[in-house]
C-alpha cells in the first residue's frame, strides 16, 4: 500500500507554519506525491490548513475529538465540526492524551467509534511505557489498548482505522525503536487486527510507527515489511525535515 505519513503538531505551529510547509511540501515531495500526507495541527489552525490544501493531495486531520455529540462540554469539538472543514483523519488515544488528560480505553473506544460513524479515520495510538518492556508486558499491552479501543466495532468499520503504534519511550526521546522492534510489534498488531477483521482486510489497515521519527531513520523505518507509514511529532514542525521522511517513505 501506499505508505501514510501524518504530522502531529500537538500544541504547536502557526498560520504562517500552515503556508511555509503546504507550499514546500508541494515543491519537494508531492508532484507526483511520494506518499500520503497528512497535518494535524491544534484545533484553530484547521481552518487555514482546510484552505491551504485546497487542490493539494495533502489531508487535514485533528488531535481530538469529543465522545459527544454537542451541548454543554465547555472546551470540546465535536465531530460534526470536524466534518465541517473537512477533517478526514482524527487521532485518538494519543499516549499524551492518556498520561496528561486521563484518557481511559473506554473513552478512546467512544472517540474511535463517534469518528466512524461520521466517515472521519481514527487514527488510534497504542503503546507501552519503558517499564512495560523491560518487564516484558509490552506485546500485552499494547493488544489490550487495540482490543479495548475497538471493542464493539463492526469488523467493516474496524477496516477504517488507522493504527499508530507509538511506543511512550521513544515519544519526544530521540530514542527510536529499531526497525526490527518495531516491525516484529506491527506483525503482533496486524496478526490481532487479522482475527478482528479477516485477512484481507487486516493487511490494508494501515499501521503507523511513531516516535522520534526524522529524516535519517525514516527509510530504514519505512523499509520494514510492516510499517505503513509514520506518525511524526517534532519532526513535521520542519518543512525540510518533513519532506525528508515523505521521501523515506517512497
Ligand atoms: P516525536 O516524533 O516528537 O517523537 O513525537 C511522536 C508522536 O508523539 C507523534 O504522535
Amino acid at each position: 500500500m501506499t505508505k501514510l505519513v501524518v504530522g502531529n503538531w500537538k500544541m504547536n505551529g502557526s498560520r504562517s507554519l500552515i503556508e511555509q510547509m503546504v507550499e514546500t511540501l508541494k515543491q519537494e515531495v508531492l508532484n507526483p506525491p511520494l506518499a500520503q500526507v497528512a497535518i494535524c495541527p491544534p484545533f484553530p489552525l484547521i481552518p487555514a490548513l482546510e484552505s491551504a490544501v485546497a487542490q493539494s493531495s495533502i489531508g487535514v486531520g485533528a488531535q481530538n475529538v469529543s465522545n459527544h455529540l454537542s451541548g454543554a462540554y465547555t472546551g470540546d469539538v465535536s465531530v460534526s465540526m470536524l466534518k465541517e472543514f473537512n477533517v478526514t483523519y482524527g487521532i485518538v488515544g494519543h499516549s499524551e492524551r492518556r498520561s496528561y488528560f486521563g484518557e481511559t480505553d473506554e473513552l478512546v473506544q467512544q472517540k474511535v467509534k463517534i469518528l466512524l460513524e461520521h466517515g472521519i479515520r481514527p487514527i488510534m495510538c497504542i503503546g507501552e511505557s519503558l517499564e512495560q518492556r523491560e518487564s516484558g508486558e509490552h506485546e500485552a499491552t499494547v493488544l489490550y489498548q487495540l482490543v479495548e479501543g475497538l471493542k464493539d466495532i463492526a469488523a467493516d468499520q474496524i477496516a477504517q482505522c488507522v493504527i499508530a503504534y507509538e511506543p511512550v519511550w521513544a515519544i519526544g526521546t530521540g530514542k527510536t525503536a529499531t526497525p526490527e522492534q518495531a516491525n516484529q510489534m506491527h506483525q503482533v498488531i496486524r496478526t490481532k487486527l487479522i482475527e478482528l477483521t479477516s485477512e484481507e482486510s487486516a493487511k490494508a489497515i494501515p499501521i503507523l510507527y511513531g516516535g522520534s521519527v526524522k529524516g535519517s531513520n525514516a527509510a530504514e523505518l519505512l523499509n520494514q515489511s510492516d510499517i505503513d507509514g509514520a506518525l511524526v511529532g517534532g519532526a513535521s514542525l520542519k518543512p525540510d525535515d518533513f519532506c525528508q521522511i515523505i521521501r523515506g517513505a517512497s
